[in-house]
């Protein structure tokens, strides 16, 4: 396991200390922050800086705004919500750069925090433009990054600045580095994983990743679809992923000489259009017009079986239209069966966390990551640029 240099050895009292967060939460329609996990993750390191008597500048993304200002993605909610689980008002500065910004920093007095609008209202933060970094870097003394969703992205505000500043990882990449290492440095065999989701382009190389590695691979939800597909089943109405043909058949080259049991679904539930009940079918016989929505009972069995005496496991994405109560079963059954299980069980993905939350099943998890796409590089052996900017110690 790498370890970093630490928060928790930097000099912070009565300096002003950069701290990248990744407040990038899900947003209620009216805007009002829906779920405040990533918040609450972040909150050991903002306790130490308070204590500590640091003047903390926060700086996070919300969305993708593209490089505009666009007040729909203000953090404006965000401050709020800190606020109210600090226990002390923190304001906003209504830019990230610039001369307010600086001025709010200079004000700061020890204990108190204030939060950067949005960096992603300017183009500089994802192309890591370096005028740019060294204005952010213009704002604090340290820098501390405790953005663990966001160290896969070589933006100025996590690699950019890092340089620019002696640079320290907060407590929740310490913990997410701690947790997600113990998938890929020597995991307690065997090792199980579990994937669904939709998002098949972006998760492919982590699957591949899986073969050799693991013991048992279970693939459901849409993320199964391009493999049922290549193997010639009939999906009905179900929006496959297209041009994966060739990346697909690699897969199951590399599965059949990898010792990794693939477990693709056998049946599904699925929506017929007009019907209000989900049916069963087998998964390559979806009728015409209907659509694959759910794994089926017979998949739920195959994937607990192959839980069965697993000492680790990692699931990643819903098995099924989870969102809909007639398509969470497959997941939650799953889920709720890993729970009856003992063993290190991982759980990571943007969707992931809230929908195991939602279907009660979080008590199945030893550890729940606060990353989407950055716990999916990091499961797969990847070096992270967040990361590997902070010095090892
Ligand atoms: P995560 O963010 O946890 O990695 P993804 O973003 O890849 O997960 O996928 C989550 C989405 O996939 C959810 O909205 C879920 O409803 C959807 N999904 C999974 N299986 C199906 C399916 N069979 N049909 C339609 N949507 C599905
Ligand atoms: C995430 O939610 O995965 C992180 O906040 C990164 O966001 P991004 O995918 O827009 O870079
Ligand atoms: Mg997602």
């Amino acid at each position: 396991m790498v370890t970093k240099r630490s928060i928790a050895d930097a000099p912070v009292r009565g300096r002003r200390v950069l701290v990248r967060v990744d407040f990038n939460v899900p947003q209620t329609s009216t805007g009002a922050v829906a779920d405040d996990r990533r918040i609450v993750e972040a909150l050991p390191t903002l306790h130490h800086l308070q204590t500590a008597g640091a003047r903390t500048v926060l700086i996070s993304h919300l969305g993708r705004p593209g490089g505009q200002r666009d007040m729909r993605y203000s953090l404006r909610p965000v401050a709020h919500k800190l606020s109210a689980l600090l226990g002390q008002p923190v304001p906003l500065a209504e830019d990230c750069v610039g001369i307010h910004a600086l001025e709010a920093t200079a004000r700061l007095k020890n204990g108190e925090f204030l939060l950067l609008e949005n960096v992603r209202f300017h183009p500089g933060e994802e192309a890591n433009d370096p005028a740019f970094a060294a204005q952010l870097a213009q704002l604090g003394e340290l820098f501390v990054e405790d953005a663990f969703g966001t160290v896969h992205r070589a933006h100025a505000s996590t690699v950019g600045v890092a340089k620019r500043l002696p640079a320290f990882a907060g407590y929740l990449v310490e913990k997410e580095i701690r947790g997600l290492s113990r998938l890929i440095d020597h995991p307690e065999r065997p090792y199980v994983a579990i994937m669904g989701g939709a998002k098949v382009r972006d998760k492919l190389p982590l699957l591949q990743s899986f073969l050799g590695r693991a013991q048992a691979l279970c693939i459901g939800g849409a993320l199964a679809f391009p493999f049922l597909a290549a193997q010639g089943a009939h999906l009905g109405a179900t929006a496959v992923e297209t041009g994966l043909e060739t990346e697909v058949q690699a897969f199951f080259d590399a599965a059949r000489a990898s010792g990794t049991d693939v477990h693709l679904p056998t049946d599904w539930l699925i929506e017929v259009p007009g019907e209000p009940d989900a049916q069963a079918c087998p998964a390559d016989q979806v009728p015409e017009g209907a659509l694959a929505r759910d794994i089926g009972p017979r998949t739920r069995d195959r994937f607990y079986a192959a839980l069965a005496g697993s000492k680790t496991v990692f699931w990643n994405g819903p098995l099924g239209l989870a969102e809909d109560k007639r398509f969470a079963a497959g997941t939650r059954e799953v889920l709720a069966g890993l729970r009856g299980i003992e063993g290190f069980h991982v759980c990571a993905g943007g969707d992931s966390a809230r929908v195991a939350q939602d279907l009660g099943v979080e008590a199945a998890f030893q550890y729940i990551s606060t990353g989407g796409g950055a716990a999916l590089e990091f499961v797969q052996g990847l070096e992270l640029p967040g990361l590997a900017v902070i010095p090892d110690v």
